[in-house]
């Protein structure tokens, strides 16, 4: 007896384990007329949906052809933060660049004002709140860092937060250590001490089990090459594997180092350089592409995607959610702007949401994937197939997400409508 059998789905979205490079990415497995059972929060059955009648489940859903995928990881997330940044907006609108505000102590460091100004309490009630939204995108595994401390203390508070909110267990949240995120203006002559601070933390964060990897924004103004490679050999001394916020707005070099250092992921990339490209590709880094925040810097040159992946790069996608550069939650949203701005199929699209995305973060083992045994981490969507999500943009088509089995979240109405089948191309 299996606890719940969805039959009828339309689409089953399967993805190939991970990480998938280069040509690879092309491949999504569709498993059409299907169905899929679970038991104690993990898939249990997987089969069509003629044979689905043998199936014996406690709860049986009908999908009426609908689509049904793996739960979406997000693999970059700023989760955690104090105040917010609308009034920034008008000086986006005057083109002030975003390293300028960043130079006259707005951008992160007003974040970090009110970061620190934030008691626990407060930032746990908000990360809540915020989860609860990113669930109802369909998303049940992400990663969130800190980096709007950059002081000991509250440092640890955003990390704290992210432990708290990850016991809770609505989702798997993965932490970052990115106390290198921005020098602090007391700072601002000696930035090698600053970093001598975070590396003095690190042991810890790592003796308390607060983060599994350590991140730094590698960026024109903010900490050079040199400087990350410093940080990053530090971490892995620790035993912590990298990530970086690398080429973002200047092409620095970043994407060499994080394959030179053998980083897990490395983000951003607007700027990578050919040979960034090529080392990513012999590399086992991922790149994460983070197209919402091209689009929210009011930017027209996005991540060069098809070049990496064209290369034979592994690439994933994330929503890079914080309160200045990317402020939505929406992976969906994504997904629609690496299909319009970065030329992904729909095929790339998906398998860089769920597996490659899981490998971003170190969870290929237990997300982005369905398979026999794997957590009953999935999602029934409102849409006939999986091309229509980034083909219908800026809206929320989940219907109902379950994490490890446990419904997380579910559209309010009732109804079945009908869906708009695609006239099928003989
Ligand atoms: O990934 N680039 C650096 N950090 C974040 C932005 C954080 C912020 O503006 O608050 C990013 O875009
Ligand atoms: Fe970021």
């Amino acid at each position: 007896m299996y606890d719940t059998l969805i039959k009828n789905i339309g689409q089953l979205i399967l993805p190939k384990k991970g990480p998938l490079k280069g040509e690879a990415m092309k491949q999504l497995h569709v498993r059409e007329q299907a169905a899929l059972a679970w038991k104690n929060g993990k898939v249990a059955w997987i089969g069509d949906t003629k044979t689905a009648s043998q199936i014996e489940a406690k709860e049986v859903i009908d999908a009426h052809g609908r689509l049904v995928t793996p739960g979406l990881v997000d693999p970059h997330t700023h989760l955690i933060f104090g105040g917010s940044r609308e009034e920034e907006l008008a000086l986006k609108q005057a083109g002030v660049p975003y390293l300028e505000i960043l130079e006259k102590g707005g951008g992160i460091l007003s974040t970090v004002k009110a970061t620190k100004k934030a008691t626990e309490e407060e930032l746990l009630k908000k990360g809540r709140f915020f989860l609860e939204r990113i669930a109802s995108y369909g998303v049940t595994t992400l990663e969130a860092k800190s980096g709007y401390g950059l002081d000991k203390e509250t440092e640890l508070k955003q990390l704290n937060v992210v432990k708290h909110l990850n016991e809770e267990g609505a989702l798997d949240i993965i932490p970052t250590f990115l106390g290198p995120h921005a020098i602090p203006p007391e700072y601002k002559s000696d930035p090698e001490s600053f970093l001598s601070e975070m590396i003095a933390l690190l042991e810890e964060i790592s003796r308390k089990d607060l983060a599994a990897f350590t991140d730094i924004f590698c960026e024109t103004g903010v900490f050079t090459i040199e400087q990350s490679r410093r940080f990053m050999k530090a971490s892995q001394e620790l035993g912590f594997r990298t990530k970086i916020h690398a080429d973002e707005i200047d092409s620095l070099g970043g994407t060499e180092l994080a394959a030179e250092m053998g980083a897990i992921s490395a983000d951003h990339l607007v700027a990578a350089s050919d040979q960034g490209i090529k080392d990513l590709a012999s590399s086992e880094t991922v790149a994460v592409l983070l197209p919402g925040t091209t689009f929210y810097l009011g930017k027209d040159t996005y991540a060069p995607a098809r070049k990496m992946i064209d290369s034979g790069a592994a690439v994933a996608l994330a929503t890079d959610f914080n309160p200045g550069s990317c402020v939505t939650e929406n992976l969906q949203m994504i997904m629609s702007l690496a299909a319009l701005k970065m030329k992904m199929t729909p095929e790339e699209i998906w398998n860089a949401v769920t597996v490659n995305a899981s490998c971003a973060i170190g969870k290929e083992e237990t997300a982005g994937q369905l398979e026999i045994g794997s957590l009953a981490d999935l999602v029934l969507w409102d849409v006939p197939n999986y091309k229509y999500i980034p083909y219908h943009f800026g809206t929320n088509h989940v219907n109902t997400v379950w994490k490890r089995g446990e419904k997380v979240w579910e559209r309010g109405e009732s109804y079945v409508f009908s869906i708009p089948q695609p006239e099928r191309q003989s």
